[in-house]
């Protein structure tokens, strides 16, 4: 098993090249699908973990994968199934978007049930709800969904938690339908608007993605096209986070400075500086960081793939910050492994109290999920002394080459294997 062995203490200096965003990317790559005439050519595409796996899947389906570089050619007009029931499905979250695609083009789905980062219940109510309302029959066997449908009618669906995957999902199923189906209560993170101009590229018909109503009036059929992911906005957020921990001045480049904006505005509430310039931020800051309150809340909140990297930086922020992890019941799993490094926090439920510390120190600690992983990572960075962080397969599902990039601004850190 490899692990990252990190020499802490030191300030970053330079820039970094962001990659295509994990969350656009994950439903894009299912979304290929339902092309049933040409192929997709795609770029920008992170070579990480959860799009491998999900490379497999389609593989498995029949569809023709082509990667070369950060360009995925998928050709899904030689299709022969519609059964995703490969182990892979376990291994991630977003192996749910199969459902949607599937039923969008063939009218059924077999799919198991996904996994992703134990990170709270994870339900997919709101999927089905959706996907019932426009006229399919949902049966959970085991951890298996079975969807069928005759005919998908354009509908209404008010999505009663405002939800990425779910929102996502239907809006797949919805491009093909006959008629038009209005999504309210929708979700309007970066991925989500991404995905859509993506099936709008493929010939569907979407408005108002990014806001609360989505309006999708069906097409006959999908065919392929060319895009490019936007970038990955929980990436550039974990760099921005580091450089502001750590001290010194980093560059981070290929962003959409827009999708920065919650992350942004609390590091200048903290006293770092950010600067914005066209496709770059810029973070520059002497480590010394004000203690500031932090609520998760659905985009354009501060988003909660990025609340336990932050974490590692309140934790040597001077005074008292308050996290509530809106979103997710256990969100919280990496606050004992920061414990170990020295960090005073005390979690109740939803809410993590921080009292800020003068310094952290190097720990044997473990990644229990990506983002985990991400703050671990950045408390290494900023402890003095030695930490090594082991079951870094779970940041590998999320960040490509992530140590690479942090020795690029001159960290310290290294993958081990052991
Ligand atoms: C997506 O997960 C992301 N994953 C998550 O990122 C991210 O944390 C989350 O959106 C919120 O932004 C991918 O895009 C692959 P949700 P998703 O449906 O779609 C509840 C990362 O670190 N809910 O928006 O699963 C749910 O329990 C990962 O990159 C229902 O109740 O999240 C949660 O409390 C972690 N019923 C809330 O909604 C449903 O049917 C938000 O979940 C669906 C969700």
């Amino acid at each position: 098993m490899d692990k990252l062995v990190i020499n802490g203490g030191k300030p970053l200096y330079g820039s970094i090249d962001i990659s295509g965003a994990k969350n656009a990317a994950v439903a894009i790559v299912p979304a290929t699908i339902m092309s049933s005439k040409g192929v997709c050519v795609i770029d920008n595409i992170p070579d990480i973990e959860d799009v491998r796996c999900l490379e497999r899947i389609l593989t498995s389906l029949g569809c023709k994968v082509n990667k070369v570089g950060n360009t995925i050619t998928i050709d899904s007009t030689v299709i022969n199934g519609t059964d995703a029931i490969t182990h892979d499905m376990q291994n991630m979250r977003a192996s749910y978007y199969l459902i949607g695609a599937l039923l969008g083009r063939f009218g059924k789905a077999k799919v198991v049930l996904p996994g992703g980062c134990p990170i709270g219940d994870r339900p997919i109510d709101q999927h089905i709800k959706g996907f019932e309302a426009l006229g399919a029959v949902v049966k959970i066997e085991g951890d298996t969904v079975i969807v069928t449908a005759d005919k998908l009618i354009g509908t209404s669906v008010y999505f009663d938690v405002v939800s990425v995957g779910a929102t996502i999902n239907v809006m797949l199923a919805a491009t093909l339908a006959e008629g038009t189906t209005i999504l309210e209560n929708s979700a309007k993170e970066p991925h989500v608007v991404d995905v859509a101009n993506f099936l709008n590229s493929m010939g569907a018909n979407i408005k108002g993605a990014g806001t609360d109503v989505i309006r999708i009036v069906g097409v006959i059929e999908l065919t392929g096209c060319d895009y490019s992911v936007i970038p990955d906005q929980i990436e550039a957020g974990t760099f921005m986070l580091a450089a502001a921990g750590c001290g010194g001045e980093v560059i981070v480049n290929n962003v959409i400075p827009k999708h920065l904006e919650s992350i942004t505005a609390k590091l200048e509430e903290m006293g770092a500086q950010v600067l914005q310039e066209g496709e770059s931020v810029t973070v520059k800051s002497n480590g010394r960081l004000k203690a500031v309150n932090i609520k998760t809340l659905p985009y354009p909140g501060f988003p909660t793939d990025a609340q336990q990297p932050m974490s590692a930086i309140l934790v040597i922020a001077k005074g008292k910050s308050v996290i509530n992890e809106s979103i997710y019941e256990s969100r919280m799993m990496h606050v004992d492994e920061l414990k170990k490094m020295g960090a005073k926090i005390e979690v109740e439920g939803r809410i993590a109290t921080i009292e800020g510390v003068e310094k952290l120190t190097g720990a044997k600690v473990h990644a229990t999920d990506l983002r985990a992983g991400a703050a671990l990572i950045i408390a290494g960075l900023i402890a003095e002394g030695v930490t090594e962080i082991k079951d870094i397969e779970h940041i590998d599902r999320g960040y490509l080459n992530i140590e690479e990039k942090f020795r690029i601004l001159g960290a310290d850190i290294k993958r081990v294997t052991e």
